[in-house]
């Protein structure tokens, strides 16, 4: 177990969580419906990664919702803040330490569909890495030839579907493309993602998504869309929106993951 792990389950999980989810942009209202027990900044906790942009990188929050003890990590580092793609690992590798099976990742994205909103939200089905670039470059291990056929665990993305479906949520399906950021994609980008088969584009959990099966973790993630992809209208995009816009569908993301938890979508 890495140290990481080893001052997690002393500190605030004495209990194995159901699952471990990552919360993207402007979605941390997630904690507001979790009955939170204890919490733990990223700086406290030993090898975590520290934000070279903004200082406070994330914190590590133990809580309930729907029933079930959750491990929230709240706030992620990004591949464009220190252009080190493997910088979630320590965070992943102490999720998988602790005996947590499952991780569920979440991020605002664009839309490149013209029939997929801002407000909307999606279920990952498949990604395209195309930054380039790759969490497990310099991974020496056998392991590193890390299998990605399913890599968002289709019993768990089943499970989402139902429980959006239960509250009577509409929950959209499709592929996420992952471009490094942290400038905005051009229009000329954006057509090029169409035409390659992406449904929304952003900045983060693809990595992440790499790490977590290479740490055998199954995965299932979903997106908020904050915006229609660059050129797809007249006005030019902003962090802000993203922010302004996220918890709109990360309103109902929250809803459809308590009712994933209430349904039992995560027990072993
Ligand atoms: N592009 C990349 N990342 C994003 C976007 C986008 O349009 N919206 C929110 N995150």
């Amino acid at each position: 177990m890495s140290e990481a792990a080893g001052y997690l389950r002393e500190r605030l999980f004495p209990e194995r969580p159901a699952v471990a989810m990552i919360l993207g942009s402007g979605l941390g209202n997630l904690v507001e419906r979790v009955a939170v027990d204890a919490g733990a900044p990223f700086a406290a906790i030993p090898g975590f990664p520290q934000s070279a942009v903004s200082g406070h990188a994330g914190e590590v929050v133990s809580g309930r919702l729907g029933g079930k003890r959750v491990l929230i990590v709240s706030g992620r580092v990004h591949y464009y803040e220190g252009g080190n793609a493997a910088a979630m690992r320590p965070v992943i590798e102490a999720i998988a330490g602790l005996g947590i099976g499952k991780l569920l990742l979440t991020n605002a994205a664009g839309s490149v569909r013209e029939d997929m909103a801002p407000g909307a939200v999606m279920a990952i089905e498949d990604h395209i890495a195309f930054s380039g670039m790759n969490p497990l470059i310099g991974e020496v291990s056998e392991s590193r030839f890390t299998g990605m056929t399913a890599a968002y665990d289709p019993d768990l993305r089943a499970g989402m579907a139902r429980a959006a479906k239960s509250l009577g949520e509409p929950i959209a399906s499709g592929v996420y493309m992952w471009f490094s950021g942290p400038s905005f994609e051009t229009p000329a980008e954006i057509r090029m993602a169409r035409t390659l088969g992406a449904d929304a584009v952003g900045m983060s959990t693809v990595p992440e998504t790499i790490l977590a099966r290479f740490f055998g973790l199954r995965v299932v993630a979903a997106s908020v869309i904050t915006n229609f992809a660059a050129g797809m209208t007249g006005s030019e995009l902003s962090h802000a929106e993203t922010k302004a816009m996220a918890p709109k569908g990360g309103a109902r993301l929250s809803r459809i993951v308590e009712t994933m938890l209430a349904e039992g979508v995560f027990d072993d």
